[in-house]
């Protein structure tokens, strides 16, 4: 992939991202493609820190986005910028799509403000491909409980609140085509997989 791609994970709890991104690694190695792996919130020592706290302690709603934001423009400014720059494909676990539905569509914080906070916080860069695990949060909720004994504050979440989210994130999807893959997560990770080792060649061929 020549030049550097910026690739994201994205999806409701429980839609079995985490699962596939061996398989990403993996393909990516393969290929001979030199790529950072990072996450969000996260990515930097103070990221992490913010991560700690927003999964943990109670905050109102645009408290918890401008920390998602602060731990964002940390994250490009020291992980992802440079490592496009340098020519390397970053592979994140998540970036703004997920405040975007999170916090706009699941708190109902509405996608202005967010629209404010990306513009402010990363104008001009956005994924080249997000993978977005589109899942009934019925299903999700039952994959989070037969596979977590601790769930944080966002897997704690009520029904109606993971219905919002994946909303807004399918709003994302219809307002920026171009850069989404919308995978059936209900489906087998076999086929999961397949359909993201297509999107996957169809970005290098893209590309080079
Ligand atoms: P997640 O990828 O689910 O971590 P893990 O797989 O280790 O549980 O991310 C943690 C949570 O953070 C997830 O519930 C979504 C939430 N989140 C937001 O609400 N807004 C954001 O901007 C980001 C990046 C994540």
């Amino acid at each position: 992939m020549t030049p550097a791609a910026f690739i994201t994970l994205e999806g409701i709890d429980g839609a079995g991202k985490t699962s596939h991104l061996e398989r990403i690694r993996g393909w990516l190695t393969t290929q001979g493609i030199a790529f950072v792996q990072t996450r969000e919130p996260g990515g930097t020592p103070l990221g992490e820190t913010l991560r700690q706290l927003v999964l943990s302690q109670p905050m109102a709603p645009q408290t918890e986005a401008l920390l998602m934001f602060a731990a964002r423009s940390e994250h490009v400014t020291q992980v992802i910028a440079p490592a496009l720059a340098a020519g390397k494909t970053v592979l994140s676990d998540r970036f703004s799509d997920a405040s975007a539905a999170y916090q706009g569509g699941g708190r109902e914080l509405g996608l202005t403000r967010i629209a404010e906070l990306e513009a402010w916080t990363h104008a001009g860069l956005q994924p080249d491909l997000t993978l977005l695990f589109d899942l009934d949060p019925v299903i999700a909720a039952q994959r989070v409980a037969q596979g977590r004994s601790v769930q944080d504050r966002f897997e704690q979440e009520q029904l109606a609140f993971f219905e919002r989210v994946r909303a807004a994130y399918l709003a994302r999807v219809a307002a920026q085509p171009e850069r989404f893959c919308v995978l059936d997560a209900a489906r087998s990770i076999e086929h999961v997989g397949a359909q993201i080792i297509l999107a996957l060649q169809a970005l290098q061929a893209r590309r080079s």
